[in-house]
């Protein structure tokens, strides 16, 4: 089974999802004969959550962009795992290279994140990926490794987690990295963990990008930005995949 997963990141509000929902709902009925090896996912932004609630009996799965590691306390404007449990939320993104980089995220907190989601059914979909800078360093698997261990630190049971590799430079600029290049980090993240671990590709993702991206073997999809936006685009994306 593979992912495509929509991010939505600060984009529509939940009226503009709810119309998509409605889209999104018909076009995988519409297409279910192409699309019956693939889950397809969105992550709206928080407002939308009740759309979750709402919606249980989906033909698609409802993450959240986000949690906070407490389930409850005084933390003014964070989110509790306890609406996401409620909501039927299905996965949360976690660690996405804007929340590292415009809020100061760190692995340490990503960490903690993922261990409450242990023992829950909501997968964490956990996003690593390396600078400009660490590439052109040759760094991209020390920064890989030492994102993947801070994170997944005391976590002994992997069964749930998805990995989303995303190289921060090729996000939402249209730049893809050279397959070869997506290929070592999935044969790198399989070798260290194992083959069954799901590992998305995400960045720059859309209609031009894809057929050079199937290429690379033992990939489980994509996490989506831009691209995710149109749901009629979305899921010609998603017909793409083998
Ligand atoms: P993009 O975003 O597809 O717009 O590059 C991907 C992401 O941030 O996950």
């Amino acid at each position: 089974m593979k992912y495509l997963i929509g991010n939505f990141k600060m984009n529509k509000t939940f009226l503009e999802v709810e119309s998509y929902i409605e889209a999104l709902s018909f076009l995988i009925e519409e297409n279910k004969e192409n699309l019956n090896n693939i889950n397809i996912g969105i992550a709206p932004s928080f407002d939308s959550v009740y759309l979750s609630y709402n919606n249980s009996e989906r033909n698609f799965l409802f993450g959240l962009q986000n949690i906070f590691h407490e389930i409850n306390g005084a933390y003014t404007g964070e989110v509790s795992l306890n609406v996401a449990k409620e909501a039927n939320i299905d996965f949360i993104l976690l660690g996405h290279s804007e929340r590292r980089k415009l809020f100061n995220e760190t692995d340490e907190e990503i960490n903690k994140k993922i261990l409450k989601l242990k023992d829950t059914n909501i997968k964490p979909i956990l996003c690593i990926g390396e600078s400009i800078d660490d590439f052109n360093n040759n760094k991209t698997f020390d920064v890989l490794n030492k994102q993947l261990d801070k994170a997944l630190e005391n976590v002994n049971e992997f069964g749930n987690i998805i990995i989303s590799y995303e190289p921060v430079y090729c996000i939402g600029n249209g730049i893809i990295p050279k397959v070869e290049h997506v290929q070592s980090v999935v044969n790198f993240i399989h070798e260290k963990f194992s083959s069954n671990i799901p590992v998305l590709y995400g960045g720059s993702v859309c209609s031009n990008s894809i057929e050079d991206l199937e290429k690379v073997k033992g990939l489980s999809g994509y996490l989506v930005g831009k691209a995710s936006l149109n749901a009629y685009e979305f899921i010609e994306l998603a017909k793409e995949i083998k």
